[in-house]
């Protein structure tokens, strides 16, 4: 976006941040040249670089070719034996790290005495457990390949499923114990699953989220579900199909604990996952054995820069594992890493606005990930929360999810990081399986809101609508070019989609994989994500990103967050519309206050942005629709600014009745 590159000079792009002393020493990368070489060597000799990667994991028997590149398909490992659970879990047993923790799983509610709730489980209980509930599974008639459904609050029973799925070959599909009936029953049928395993109810803010309801009401409107496992953790009433349902415990006293995990081939499907597309119904992403497991665990260990068996090292992502985030960076990525990795059942927010911290401080928590939805609501809640505590412990922080505004990236750094820890910007998707662009600590000069350089063994550009790299600091389209181990390999059931989704933009020879976000590189090689390629507003025929915009508005200062889109003008082909939730009180439609408060937002975008980058609209809002992920229902944005009727499909947002409130507020 040339005409507005200037914005950032004023926002973000004089301030830098060098890696501490400490991680230059300790970590893994630990130079820029260091970094660069290893990068140019994945790029160009991907056969050795991986043939030597991979061998970091288990594999029962090695494969025969790295990879085989059909655009848009790919084999990694090809021929190659292993398992995920394996990898995860058995080989720490049998390495002589039984007794190293795994999982540190704290629960929302305190006990009697008002003291936290910790059960921690090392590698040995893992495998045992695992391995029980792999044979339940069996009991029940699950085969190798078949889809296992599961719908569980975040408890240590959600990791011992999902793994022992991958133990014995079943596919699994997590679904986000947030999501409804209607999420359930669509996921159950587009993965033909017989079996749903979820608890009878689980903890959040206090109150129980009925799981078993929902599965209930999901299982009667198809015929498709036989079994129903029921871990039993709040104690609610729930209703109970004899024949059907089977507590979890009676699953487990049935069984014995051996169970060898499968030798799965390197391209067997591992998992399916679902992701919201802008339109039509959720994607079934489809990853695999292998290439995943190289993936994850080579990701997790140099981004967060983990070292096995480190003593001090403890791990927590905030992530659900019914997100990729989870499956990816609770589990898949970290358990091979050895390093104990945090489950954490409720809200950030219970019993009180610190309670995050109280745990960081508890637990001594060295790596640190989140998103940055949680990080604007943690500086809306106020400094005090995490100043009651002692963060030293940190060494590293992460966030991914959608664009971190420099303003949040600047709070987080100094309130929670003390400004020394490095942080991480991390953009990826639940396609890519893994981190795509990111800071490495040891290595990365980081700029606020900018995701910084390609992981290693990923070939990442931004290019014209012809394919053509664009030039320093003009907006794109982001690709990749080259395969990567973790990548996706297809949508379940639904190959045209596919292709069509992420291989149709450019000539499908060229292996160009789109993941449709805008961005830029600046002269330092720096990317910047500039919001999905929806979100690139053209207007008066200027590349305008509305996530620069919503920077703009929150760096002005009377504003906590700002979702900015498009919508038709008469006379610049689009206009800019930005609906902002002010940090004091929300002035209401039509008064002199919010008459005042726009003026002054569009003089300061004027001001530092330009005048094209103004916005046209501005509306005062105390929320904004998002998704229960966290993620701004932007079509639903461009619906109220264009003055038109809702019609798209309301079902995955957090707060409905927010859709009235904006419609209301100008
Ligand atoms: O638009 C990008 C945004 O989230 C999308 C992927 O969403 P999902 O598959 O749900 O995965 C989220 C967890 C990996 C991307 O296409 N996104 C993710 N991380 C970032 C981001 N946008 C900007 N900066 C990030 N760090």
């Amino acid at each position: 976006m040339s005409e507005s590159s200037n914005i950032e000079s004023t926002l973000s792009e004089d301030r830098h941040f060098p890696p501490p002393a400490e991680f230059a020493q300790q970590a893994h990368l630990k130079s820029v040249d260091g970094y660069k070489a290893l990068h140019k060597r994945s790029i160009e000799d991907p056969e050795g670089f991986w043939t030597e990667e991979a061998s970091n994991q288990y594999w029962f028997k090695p494969w025969d070719k790295v990879l085989e590149w059909n655009a848009p398909d790919a084999k990694w490992f090809v021929g190659g034996k292993a398992n995920l659970c394996y990898n995860a879990v058995d080989r720490q047993v049998s390495e002589g790290h039984g007794d190293a923790t795994a999982i540190i799983w704290e629960a929302e509610p305190m006990d009697e005495r008002g003291e936290p709730i910790v059960t921690k489980l090392t590698y040995h209980d893992l495998m045992v457990e695992t391995a029980k509930f792999a044979n339940a599974l069996k009991a029940k008639g699950v085969k190798q390949g078949d889809v296992v459904t599961i719908y569980m609050g975040m408890v240590p029973e959600l990791a011992i499923a999902t793994l022992a799925c991958a133990r014995i070959g079943a596919v699994h599909s997590v679904i986000f114990g947030g999501f409804s009936s209607q999420a359930i029953k669509d996921r159950v049928e587009d993965g033909d699953s017989k079996i749903i395993i979820t608890c009878d109810g689980s903890y959040r803010r206090g109150k129980v989220v009925p799981l078993k309801d929902n599965v209930d009401e999901a299982a009667a409107q198809t015929d498709l579900v036989d079994t129903v496992i029921v871990y039993q953790r709040c104690n609610n009433d729930i209703a109970w199909t004899e024949g059907r349902d089977v507590w979890w415990r009676d699953a487990m006293n049935a069984v014995d604990d051996h169970c060898p995990c499968e030798e799965m081939d390197s391209e067997d499907l591992a998992f399916i996952l679902y992701t919201s597309g802008s339109t039509g119904k959720p994607k079934g992403i489809m990853h695999t054995t292998g290439g995943y497991m190289v993936w994850a665990a080579m990701t997790s260990r140099l981004t967060f820069d983990l070292h096995a068996g480190d003593e001090s090292e403890v791990y927590w992502c905030t992530a659900d594992i019914g997100w990729i985030t989870g499956h990816t960076y609770i589990l898949y990525g970290i358990l091979p890493n050895r390093v104990p990795t945090i489950m954490y059942e409720g809200a950030p927010n219970h019993p009180a606005p610190d309670r995050l911290w109280d745990m960081v401080e508890r637990h001594k928590v060295t790596k640190f990930y989140t998103a940055p939805t949680a990080i604007r609501a943690f500086m809306k809640w106020g400094d005090e929360h995490p100043r009651k505590h002692n963060l030293s412990s940190l060494k590293v922080l992460g966030t991914v999810g959608e664009p971190i505004n420099p303003e949040a990236w600047m709070w987080y750094h100094n309130e929670i990081g003390g400004g020394n820890c490095p942080i991480a910007d991390t953009w990826w998707q639940t396609e890519t399986g893994g981190h795509m662009l990111t800071p490495l600590p040891g290595v990365t000069t980081t700029t606020p809101g900018s995701c910084c350089q390609p992981m290693i063994g990923v070939d990442a550009a931004v290019v014209n609508s012809e394919g053509e790299e664009v030039g320093t600091n003009e907006g794109g389209i982001l690709v990749i070019r080259k395969p990567w181990p973790g990548m996706l390999r297809g949508i379940y059931g639904d190959r045209d989609r596919y292709i069509d989704t992420y291989w149709s933009k450019f000539p499908i020879e060229k292996g160009y994989y789109v993941p449709a976000d805008g961005a830029r590189v600046d002269e330092n090689g720096n990317f910047w994500i500039m919001g999905r390629i929806d979100d690139v507003i053209v207007v008066a025929g200027h590349n305008i990103g509305t996530m620069e915009v919503e920077s703009t508005l929150v760096a002005e200062g009377t504003i906590a967050e700002a979702a900015v889109v498009g919508y038709p003008h008469d006379v610049k082909g689009n206009g800019i519309a930005a609906f902002c939730i002010p940090k004091g009180d929300t002035p209401a439609p039509g008064s002199d206050e919010a008459a005042a408060l726009k003026k002054q937002l569009t003089a300061y975008c004027a001001k530092e942005m330009g005048a094209i980058c103004k916005p046209d609209q501005i509306r005062f809002t105390q929320a904004l629709p998002k998704t229960r992920s966290g993620k701004i229902m932007r079509r639903l944005l461009r619906d109220i600014a264009a003055g038109k009727e809702i019609t798209s499909d309301v079902s995955t947002l957090e707060d409905k009745s927010i859709v009235e409130k904006l419609q209301a507020s100008e």
